[in-house]
């Protein structure tokens, strides 16, 4: 028997919803360490420029697929595309889900158990050394981020297995706003500490000797993976959308509020970097062994860590939720599973993939593909190429598959909203993200590296 389709029930909830998938470790630990790298103020220039360019189109280029068929990653092509292989873009979104969940989990392990440090204040006076080395140990036990991660992973299943009004929806609304709240107390918190004006210049004074063709390629991946892009994701949230809606505003609005929360991040983060005298180019480890030394310093830095690293899990749950229940519908509408059979079974082999990722990075771990260990293959296959490919595809596919009047009606609201933006939003996604998009894609397999 067919389980009934869900639906968010009101605009406020589908913008939570949305926004939940959109902010995550994205935001809070991938944006700040690009930004570190690659210049402060320059990339963050560069990165707002490509959100318009390419994050605003695609993103209304899923919400137009899902909205125009209410099915999910799959069932959209098959519905627009019959008889062709356009399906097959749904299906490498359903793949990317398994990898992207496999290594976030294990990654929002690790934000709780900072988040623990930061309760029993372990890491209050410690050396930037000691920190990483009682990381590593904890990541070498194996078992540690195993459990936690399949203790993330059985969080996120059991959102989602309560539906998407009664559990996607409904934790969202709650998640979000209590988010929110705690980036405003860490910002406000910023203000005064005394690195603040040399955080905030670096931040926004740019340098533009810094940009290279490769900081324009980390610009135009962060668009992608911050907005939750090319993998259905945003398909299957807008399928649920059942009232009218002005789309290019609520979705102006998530890119708004997503594009804020990374550079609030920045605003919370870089000053306490600099008032610790600690370098803000440390690459990936800049959230997880450069901030507990910060807070270890830092007067009430024990209470600011746990704010902090509370704010990357309720983050990384609320994206993770997104990817998890992009895969459930694929599993109820394709397969024609129960919600409980399919959140089962996509836990049980999340947690398997989950464990491997967490178990490669165990040192001398013979878990590798190539020469990457596991973890850091799934990272690259999706980001790298199943999502730029999926974008690519998408993006394409609403520009020139979907007719003209088809995409007019979906877009306009039957001709309620934004009318006259319409033919600049189809120029920009039949032209200009494509072309943009095609450059991230081949700068990612190395062929036009610079
Ligand atoms: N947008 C999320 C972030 O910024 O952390 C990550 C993400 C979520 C990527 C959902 C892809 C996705 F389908
Ligand atoms: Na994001």
């Amino acid at each position: 028997m067919k389980e009934q389709r869900g639906a968010f029930t009101s605009s406020f909830g589908t913008m939570m919803a949305v926004v939940g998938s959109a902010v995550g470790l994205g935001n809070i630990w991938r944006f700040p360490y690009l930004a570190g790298v690659n210049g402060g103020a320059a990339f963050l220039l560069l990165y707002l420029f490509l959100i318009l360019l390419v994050g605003l189109p695609l993103i209304l280029s899923e919400f137009v697929i899902g909205r125009a068929t209410h099915r999910g990653a799959v069932g959209s092509f098959k519905q627009l595309a019959p008889r062709s292989r356009w399906y097959l873009v749904g299906y490498m979104g359903v793949v990317a889900g398994f990898c992207i969940l496999g290594f976030y989990s294990v990654i929002a392990g690790w934000s709780v158990r900072f988040l623990y440090d930061s309760v029993i204040n372990a890491n209050a006076g410690q050396s930037y050394d000691e920190i990483a080395a009682s990381f590593n140990a904890f990541k070498n036990t194996g078992w540690q981020p195993i459990l936690l991660s399949a203790g993330f992973l059985g969080l996120t299943a059991f959102v989602v297995f309560k539906g998407v009004e009664k559990g996607v929806e409904r934790w969202n609304k709650i998640l979000m706003p209590l988010l929110i709240g705690i980036l405003v107390v860490l910002c406000v918190n910023s203000f005064t500490l005394d690195g603040f004006g040399a955080g905030m210049s670096f931040l926004f004074s740019p340098d533009f000797s810094k940009i290279t063709a490769n900081t324009v390629l980390d610009a135009l991946g962060q668009v992608f993976f911050t907005l939750s892009l090319g993998m259905g994701v945003m398909i299957t949230y807008s399928s649920y959308v059942v009232k009218p809606e002005n789309m290019l505003r609520s979705k102006g609005i998530v890119t708004l509020i997503d594009t804020s929360i990374a550079i609030i991040s920045g605003i919370a983060i870089f000053p306490a970097v600099f008032t610790f005298g600690i370098s803000p180019t440390q690459g990936p480890d800049l959230i997880f062994l450069t901030l507990p030394n910060v807070f270890g310093q830092m007067a009430g830095g024990q209470y600011v860590g746990i704010l902090f690293f509370l704010l990357i899990t309720i983050a990384a749950l609320t994206s993770m939720v997104s990817i998890f229940e992009m895969m459930t519908n694929y599993m109820m509408e394709e397969l024609k599973m129960t919600r409980r059979r399919a959140v089962l079974w996509l836990l049980g082999t999340l947690c398997l993939v989950a464990a491997l990722c967490a178990q490669s990075q165990v040192e001398g771990s013979r878990l590798m593909i190539g020469r990457y260990n596991i973890f850091d293959f799934l990272d690259m296959l999706s980001s790298n190429y199943l999502m730029t490919i999926g974008g690519l595809l998408i993006v394409v596919f609403a520009g020139w598959h979907i007719s003209e009047k088809r995409l007019r009606k979906v877009f306009t609201t039957n001709g309620a909203y934004n009318n006259r933006i319409f033919p600049v939003f189809r120029f920009v996604i039949r032209y200009v993200s494509p072309v943009a998009v095609a450059i991230i894609f081949l700068s990612k397999i190395g062929l036009i590296r610079g």
